[in-house]
């Protein structure tokens, strides 16, 4: 780790998206190394102002990756490294809304990418999704070379879009690229709401006495995997060679099935309401999730740490430390 952090020494860091779930907690990180400044570009769409981390090294600006005015603004800072986190977020957002999720993830994209181009960064680092790279016909665990094309919703769609054209600009103009695919990612930060992923859903409806509603039989697996560990990985797709041109996994390696993960949360929440069996979403097809990190153990030295209770534990604290800014956010 001591070496990859000193590949952050002096740089300048631009993170897309750097006021959402994950981007927050990279920009923490990174605020902590010995960067020279960062620059979160976010139109807070589906964050908050009060979840950005403040420090005299961070400049926000709140803005569109799709508005060339902002895209101007964040790249003549000359970032080294680019992490395009932005994103419309995720499945059944796009179901609802597959216009907007084509032009944010689609022409979003692109347009970054076209100005990372310009600016000649070191490193550009593309935030993945195992769920829209893989599907039924991919081999679990996941290996990043079995990808599918059979997928469910537009997000998914758009996801591997974002792929298809980090890849195109390394081919053909050598942009020194990185798809990180990421699975599930939980942990402090993330706020709940309509279109959010399950953990922090389940955490706010346990902490108002509702019953936990699983949308199929509950036997479904997920690859949960903390948002510490991503970062790490994160972190070290911008230091090491060996991971430029390359599509990589970020999970935990490990399944946990959506009821255990219930009941844990009723628990440590001391939720006495239970869980209620709902309809399954016609779009969730995918009943068990898991990466295979092999790729991320040799190119990255990744090493997933989060044990899966104390990650669900350290959520529930930054509840009830936020509680009063999450009733206030949450919306659904
Ligand atoms: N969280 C997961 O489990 C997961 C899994 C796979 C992939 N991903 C990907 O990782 C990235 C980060 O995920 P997250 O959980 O932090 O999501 P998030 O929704 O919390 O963060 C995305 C951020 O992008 C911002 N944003 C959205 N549209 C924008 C636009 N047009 N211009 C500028 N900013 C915009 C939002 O305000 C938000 O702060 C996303 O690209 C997502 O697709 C996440």
């Amino acid at each position: 780790m001591e070496n990859i952090c000193d590949a952050f020494q002096g740089k300048t860091v631009l993170v897309t998206g750097g006021a959402g779930a994950v981007g927050s907690n990279l920009v923490k990180r990174l605020d902590e190394l010995e960067t020279k400044k960062i620059i979160i570009l976010d139109n807070l769409s589906s964050s908050y102002e009060w979840n950005i981390p403040r420090s005299p090294k961070v400049l926000f600006i709140k803005g569109d990756i799709l508005d060339d005015e902002k895209l101007k603004w964040a790249f003549k800072e000359k970032p080294d490294i680019v992490y395009h986190l932005a994103a419309h977020f995720a499945n059944q957002n796009s179901v609802d809304n597959p216009e907007t999720d084509l032009m944010v993830n689609g022409m979003g994209i692109l347009k970054v990418l076209q100005y990372a181009h310009l600016v000649q960064v070191e490193r550009f680092i593309y935030s993945s999704s195992g769920c829209g790279i893989y599907g039924p016909d991919s081999t679990m665990p996941f290996q990043e070379h079995d990808t599918s094309m059979q997928l469910y919703t537009p997000y998914q769609v758009t996801k591997m879009l974002g792929e298809l054209y980090t890849n195109y600009f390394h081919n053909l103009y050598g942009l020194p690229i990185v798809n990180a695919r990421f699975f599930n990612s939980y942990g402090p930060g993330e706020v709940p709401g309509q279109y959010r992923n399950v953990i922090p859903n389940f955490f706010y409806w346990a902490m108002h006495g509702q019953p936990l509603p699983i949308t199929g039989s509950g036997e479904e697996t997920r690859d949960f995997t903390y948002v510490g560990d991503i970062v790490n990985g994160l972190l070290a797709m911008a230091y090491y060679k060996e991971a430029v041109g390359e599509s990589i996994n970020l999970g935990a390696g490990r399944e946990i099935m959506i009821k255990d993960l219930a009941q844990w949360i009723n628990e440590i929440s001391d939720n006495k309401a239970g869980i209620v069996f709902k309809e399954r979403r016609d779009w969730d097809k995918k009943n068990r999730l898991l990466s295979c990190i092999d790729k991320a153990k040799r190119i990255l030295k990744y090493d997933p740490q989060m044990e899966f209770k104390e990650g669900l534990k350290s959520v529930y604290k930054w509840f009830l430390e936020n509680r009063a800014n999450i009733e206030r956010s949450a919306e659904f």
